[in-house]
């Protein structure tokens, strides 16, 4: 969570690093702030919400300094307001900051008895004075690799000197840092996404280095501040914009641009001539796999959820799933012969890097499936698999869910294959099908006019229920997921044959429930759950697929029909609707669609 930038340059840095903010708006948005140094000053303004605050803020407008550094929020320690905004300064060092000091309230104790005044409740603030308190008796590197030593917990930062004013300092521990390089400048970031519009030409900083960036110059340090080398690398450059187009939301475009993004997956992996899947250089033999452990946050993990029943259903695999917070602290028994597959859109999550962390000490076979290849997960994993669906930016997971399930199906037709335990023709019909997706996708984008008058809806219901059994389970949470991020509605997930054991007592009279009863292997059960529902007072809007047949049961609120594929398809269809139930929500009162309260879009703090 929280993004940084920092510019180092032969010219102002003020307005690049505000546009640099707006850019990482979607990794924390509830205060901003940026410092400059100029005529031996550090000049530091912040404000509170968002970017747009810190640029009508009159100060900004008259802001000097060929070197600086910004920052977006998302709260941790002490309450969203300008006092508790990033950089925090002393008299000489201000400090932006990623993560969660842990010995903060120790550090800060000690500091204040040594003369140091504290302005925030932030734990970033502690990092200043350390700093500050190092320096005073020994020169900046040792200053540096003093205070880093010092830190418990994880941290990105970026670090500006009154007195040593040419020059921004980067450290990273837990939080990804990434330098940039430019014509006559040179960037600091929280990620490269930051950086995109200035520079293709990046460096990361691995776990306990730190960089010393000047405008012409960047050298690189370990944790025992010794000079070390490191690689420059080209960005991709991706042809699916970052921009918002003629759409309203970034969202609303990224709903629309699945039918490509889905394209490009199967074009990525599928072998039209041979009606085969390539996983090029997949490092393992199928034989030394005999299970599965597939990890993730939110919805990554439903994708994880839904690839379980993929897996089940091709191959013989025993295959986990687990949530990478609860992973990463339970007590685990490694198994040599599993294959760990950590699912994550911006392979920034920290729970998610923590519990691929943990398997990589424990030296078991890693696999990613991400969207942004340049990573952390990707880069720390022994195999990535790229879900190719360009830069999301909509904090509400869309197109990237599609993607994650999309490359999970085609790897768990894969080892279907592999392991002979699907048979042909029916592999290469699965692969046949596939093909359609896209079309389909398109076609059921259509459902549009049905489900905005369904979301008034729920928009006036205290609750709503999501129902779906088998296949449309995982896809039931992840519509839940949907209306609550974006619309602030209650919406709880459950598998439709769950709903006696309890939650039926949550139905009265008009309350919302969409049931998933697409007409697969599942269809008579879930459709019996649903007349449960119905007989209690709830208002039931039915989502299917098209079919002759009609659906036999009264008193549906309301049907909506998706296209028709094969079983195992659907879900990515079914998902298409419940997208657009919680866009035209959030749309019809009026909320922030692409950056719903309390939430970023990659969460970097545990
Ligand atoms: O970047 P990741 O896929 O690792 O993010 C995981 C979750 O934080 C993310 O999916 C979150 O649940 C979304 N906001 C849901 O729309």
């Amino acid at each position: 969570m929280c993004g940084i930038i920092g510019i180092s340059s032969d010219k102002p840095v003020s307005a690049s690093i505000i546009n640099s903010l707006k850019k990482l708006e979607y990794r924390g948005y509830d205060s901003a702030g940026i410092a400059t140094l100029s005529d031996g000053n550090i000049n530091e303004v912040k404000s509170k919400g968002r970017v747009s605050n810190l640029e009508r803020n009159f100060d900004i407008k008259n802001l000097k300094g060929n070197i600086g550094i910004g920052h977006v929020r998302w709260a941790t320690h002490g309450i969203p307001n300008s006092v508790n905004a990033h950089p925090h300064s002393s008299h000489n060092v201000s400090v932006v900051h990623n993560g969660i000091i842990e010995n903060s309230t120790i550090l800060k104790k000690d500091l204040i008895n040594k003369g140091h005044n504290f302005k925030s409740q932030t734990d970033t603030e502690v990092i200043v004075h350390l700093i500050t308190e190092n320096l005073k008796t020994t020169e900046l590197e040792e200053a540096i690799t003093k205070t880093l030593n010092q830190l418990q917990g994880s941290f990105a930062l970026g670090v500006v000197f009154k007195d040593i004013p040419d020059l921004i300092v980067g450290a990273r521990r837990g939080s990804p840092l990434a330098v940039g390089y430019g014509p006559n400048e040179n960037y600091l970031g929280s990620d490269s996404y930051a950086l995109k519009s200035m520079t293709n030409k990046i460096t990361y900083l691995n776990d306990s280095e730190f960089c010393i960036i000047k405008k012409n110059q960047i050298n690189f340090f370990n944790d025992k501040g010794k000079k070390i080398n490191k690689k420059i690398l080209e960005l991709s450059s991706n042809e699916l914009s970052s921009e918002k187009g003629d759409f309203k939301h970034f969202m609303a475009k990224e709903i629309e641009e699945q039918p490509t993004t889905v394209k490009t997956g199967i074009n990525e992996y599928i072998d039209n001539v041979n009606k085969d899947i390539n996983i090029f250089n997949f490092p393992w033999k199928i034989e030394e796999i005999k299970s599965i452990t597939l990890i993730g946050c939110g919805t990554a993990y439903h994708s994880c959820l839904m690839a379980k029943y993929w897996f089940e259903e091709f191959t013989s695999l025993d295959v986990n799933i687990d949530i990478a917070s609860e992973f990463r602290y339970r007590k685990i028994r490694f198994k040599k012969e599993s294959l760990y597959i950590f699912v994550s859109q911006s392979g920034e999550t920290a729970d998610t890097y923590a519990a691929l962390d943990l398997c990589k000490k424990n030296k078991m076979k890693t696999c990613a499936v991400v969207n942004v290849i340049e990573s952390s997960i990707a880069r720390d994993s022994n195999f990535v698999l790229p879900i190719h669906c360009g830069p999301e930016i909509g904090v509400a997971s869309t197109k990237a869910f599609l993607g994650q399930m999309l490359i999970l199906y085609i790897l768990a037709l894969k080892f279907g294959s592999l392991k002979n335990e699907i048979e042909k023709n029916n592999y290469q019909e699965k692969i046949n099908d596939l093909k359609n997706l896209p079309s389909l996708i398109e076609k059921t984008l259509l459902v549009d006019n049905d489900i905005q008058n369904a979301s008034s809806t729920f928009n006036d219901a205290k609750g709503s229920m999501f129902l779906g059994r088998g296949f449309s389970y995982p896809i039931a949470l992840e519509g839940a997921l949907k209306l609550k991020e974006l619309s602030y509605v209650h919406a709880e997930g459950y598998p439709a044959g769950e709903m006696k054991h309890g939650p039926l007592a949550l139905i009265e009279e008009g309350m919302p429930v969409v049931v998933l009863a697409p007409r697969d292997s599942y269809y008579k059960k879930t459709i019996s759950n649903m007349q449960e529902v119905i007989a209690r007072g709830a208002k039931v809007l039915l989502i299917t697929n098209k079919s002759k047949d009609e659906v036999i049961s009264e008193n549906i609120w309301e049907t909506i029909e998706v296209e028709n594929t094969n079983d195992d398809l659907l879900p990515f269809l079914l998902t298409i609707p419940l997208q657009k139930l919680a866009y035209y929500s959030a749309l019809k009162k009026g909320y922030d669609i692409d950056k719903p309260r309390n939430l970023a879009k990659s969460v970097t703090v545990e």
